[in-house]
């Protein structure tokens, strides 16, 4: 490379990252009537921030966006994976979520997480038990569409809007395995609002890609998200009782989703995309950090289910994703790699 082209690079590597410094703010700063909106209901909901997890995750969410920078200007992923809203429609999302807040806050002071309105009752049918719940002690669980429209956002706040940085960590060993690979299928689990899908349809565009989610609402905000692309399906199922035949996709990824699973069911989950996948295939999640991955962060991890309704988390925390991963593949080659309070987790099936 040449010297202009590798002081072009360097700017844009700076710009990419006071761009994305600057968001993680305005969510640092949206996020902050939360609490006060908590102590509403109940007094002694906050507990003191320790310095060193402060001064630590500081440090790690500016080394994600700086990797994440760095992986857009050496074309790992393109540049329109990062995409700025109109500020009215980012305004009226931030107010529907403080107004949600106070339901949460009322909700989690009473202890309840099963509450859903009756439009969202009519959703639950034969979904499994383990679901129907308010995670996050958010309003109807996964089942509505203001919960849809809101979720990406809110996890943002949590996440000081770094959030899509952390899920794109997985695109990197993604794009190592199929490099010169053509006509590739991608299965996503717990698709969610589609963010993650969203990337590897911008990274992948010649990709074949199958999003599945167990939420109808969300689903539907997904397909609405990514009407401008031609290339995913959509399926509403179960992660771990899948539709597809043996050996029908080149790879299977999942952003967020183990946290919310009882151990049981990530077993199952991790088997069966297994059986989907074909020999040598790629498998692949981006997740919540565990239980001294980054020992000064322990502390967010062991107040996460405090604050929140995150009923399977303390036992997520404690059973390594690499060793569970490795059982389920019988083979010892599980890869990870640290980005914030994420990790990325991957396996390849043996041929
Ligand atoms: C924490 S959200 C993560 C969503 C998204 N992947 C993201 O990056 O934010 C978990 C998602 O997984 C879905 N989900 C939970 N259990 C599932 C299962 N067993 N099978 C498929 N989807 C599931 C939920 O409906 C929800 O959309």
């Amino acid at each position: 490379m040449n010297q202009v082209e590798d002081v072009k690079k360097k700017i844009s590597e700076k710009l990419i990252f006071g761009y994305s410094l600057s968001r993680s703010a305005l969510f640092f700063m949206e996020s902050k009537p939360l609490p006060y909106i908590r102590k509403i209901f109940d007094k002694n909901s906050t507990a003191e921030v320790p310095e060193e997890f402060k001064k630590k995750s500081f440090e790690e969410l500016s080394k994600l966006l700086e990797s994440d920078a760095k992986n857009i200007t050496e074309g790992i992923y393109p540049q329109s994976v990062l995409t700025m809203e109109k500020p009215l429609k980012h305004l009226k999302r931030v107010a529907k979520i403080w107004k949600d807040a106070f339901f949460v806050s009322y909700r989690r002071s009473r202890n309840k997480n099963k509450e859903f309105s009756k439009k969202a009752t009519k959703l639950l049918g034969d979904l499994p038990s383990y679901y129907k719940r308010n995670f996050h002690n958010q309003t109807d669980g996964y089942l509505s569409e203001t919960s849809a429209e809101i979720y990406d956002h809110q996890v943002d706040m949590l996440f000081s809007g770094s959030t899509d940085a952390m899920r794109r960590s997985l695109l990197k060993p993604l794009d190592s395995f199929f490099k010169g690979k053509k006509d590739f299928k991608i299965l996503e689990l717990g698709c969610g609002a589609g963010s993650f899908t969203q990337f590897l349809a911008k990274t992948f565009p010649g990709a074949n890609i199958t999003a599945v989610d167990l939420s109808a609402p969300y689903l539907k905000k997904a397909q609405e998200n990514l009407s401008d692309f031609d290339n995913i399906n959509f399926h509403l199922g179960k992660g771990e009782d899948l539709d597809f035949k043996d050996e029908a996709f080149d790879a299977v990824v999942s952003v967020f989703l183990f946290h919310e699973l009882p151990l049981q069911i990530r077993k199952e989950l991790i088997s069966e995309s297994k059986r989907v996948l074909r020999n040598g295939g790629f498998f692949g999640l981006v997740d919540s950090l565990q239980l001294d991955d980054t020992s000064e962060l322990n502390w967010a991890l062991n107040e996460f289910p405090k604050s929140f309704h995150e009923p399977f988390y303390k036992n997520y925390i404690k059973n390594p994703m690499e060793d569970i991963v490795e059982d389920v593949f019988q083979v010892r080659t599980a890869k990870t790699s640290k980005h914030f309070l994420s990790k990325c987790v991957t396996i390849e099936k043996s041929i």
